[in-house]
């Protein structure tokens, strides 16, 4: 058996891997230092195998991930898997202008250092996976996204943009029927600004679910539930993998009138009603 080790990010997905039954939980101890430091540290235990589970959100939490990788080779631990369920920076895949940084790489190198394998859940690009230097799986966890759906009504699984039809398509399979279409986006990068494209699939009367990878800023999914609203649509769900949700993200999607935002716990947040954990151990196992 295994240890699993959470990071102070994936407290939940932790807890819920352990109840698939592939590890047993141990506590970390975190603290957080005046000058901004972190020492994260792990009990004693037995096993040789130890489960890191750490989204990386956020700067801290990339730390965070390393200092408890760290930990657990200390405490005797030959067999390190780290499960990243929100893989941070993976949007930087790669150098946009000269003199910037691939930071998708960057951070990969810096995790594969402490581990023997990585299993990552829905990164933005797939081939992410090849920037670290250990063997890396990745999960698709978007299946999930169908279980709080229910007695939808000629319903049509629509992906934001076109990079993410696979994904509503998952979700549509998992659901068990109704079709699958996707929008034209496009960004303005110097303003962050989203214009989203309808299909010209007949919404009217029915209900839509949106799936994507993520809920940022949240300009894509307003954009796409706004133009769904511009016909006499149904219900809109929007469903996410990763719940980022930044600043007034939830509240923009509020505004815009969706019937409820759905996503994971890879990030925890108030929306996270479904868990990844089912879908990291299957490949555990
Ligand atoms: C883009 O390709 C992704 O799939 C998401 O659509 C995007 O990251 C969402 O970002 P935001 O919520 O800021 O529009």
């Amino acid at each position: 058996m295994a240890t699993i080790v959470p990071a102070p990010s994936s407290q939940s997905v932790a807890a819920a891997l352990a109840a698939t039954g592939v590890g047993t939980l141990t506590t970390p101890t975190y603290e957080w230092f005046t000058d901004d430091e972190t020492l994260l540290s792990v009990p004693e235990f037995d096993d040789d195998a130890a489960i890191v589970v750490g989204s990386t959100a956020t700067n801290d939490a990339h730390i965070e991930l390393l200092q408890l990788q760290d930990a657990v080779r200390e405490a005797g631990a030959t067999d390190i898997t780290t499960v990243i369920p929100y893989l941070g920076y993976a949007r930087q895949d790669q150098a946009f202008k000269t003199g910037q940084p691939v930071s998708a790489r960057a951070m990969a190198k810096a995790i594969s250092t402490g581990t023997d394998r990585v299993i990552v859940v829905n990164p933005h690009e797939p081939d992410v996976t090849d920037f670290f230097t250990v063997p890396t799986e990745a999960v698709d966890a978007a299946a999930a996204l169908a279980d709080p759906l229910d007695d939808l009504s000629e319903p049509l699984f629509v992906a934001p943009d076109e990079g993410a039809t696979a994904l509503a398509t998952t979700t549509r399979d998992a659901y068990g029927e109704g079709e699958v279409d996707y929008f034209e986006k496009e960004r303005d990068y110097d303003t962050g600004a989203v214009e989203v494209t309808p299909s010209d699939a007949t919404v009217e009367g029915r209900d839509v679910v949106l799936v994507d990878d993520i809920i940022a800023t949240g300009g894509t999914m307003s954009g796409a539930i706004n133009a769904l609203h511009d016909h006499d649509v149904g219900r809109v769900y929007a469903c996410c993998v990763h719940p980022v949700l930044a600043g007034a993200a939830r509240t923009k999607l509020a505004a815009a009138g969706v019937e409820a935002v759905i996503g994971t716990d890879t990030i925890e947040r108030a929306v996270s009603d479904v868990s990844v954990a089912p879908a990291i151990a299957d490949v555990l196992r």
